[in-house]
């Protein structure tokens, strides 16, 4: 396996991350029915994400903790 060089490779990795785990028994009912997570708009914000983890470009500027604050409220 080669490594990410890209958004391009960031990209692929990360939606077929989500395709695994919004099919997975233990953890894909928290995105498809706790959050209901809307992967269109989600998608690009990821790879800002890991973009900005990976590469250092800056693209992601949000507050990821929130995100999972606001989840926890909803399921424990
Ligand atoms: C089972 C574990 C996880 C669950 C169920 C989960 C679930 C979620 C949900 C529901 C959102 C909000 C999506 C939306 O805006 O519609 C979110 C956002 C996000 N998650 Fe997670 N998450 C998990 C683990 C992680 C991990 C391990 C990371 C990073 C290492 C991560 C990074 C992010 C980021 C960057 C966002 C975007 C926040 C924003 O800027 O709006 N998540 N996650």
């Amino acid at each position: 396996m080669r490594d990410l060089a890209d958004r391009s490779d960031v990209e692929e990795l990360v939606s077929g991350f989500y395709r695994t785990a919004f099919a997975d028994a233990l953890i894909g009912p928290i995105f498809t029915e706790i959050a209901r997570m809307d992967l269109e708009r989600h998608l690009p914000i990821m790879c800002d994400f890991w973009e900005t983890v990976l590469f250092g470009t800056g693209a992601y500027r949000r507050n990821a903790l929130q995100a999972h604050v606001d989840l926890n409220a909803l399921s424990p």
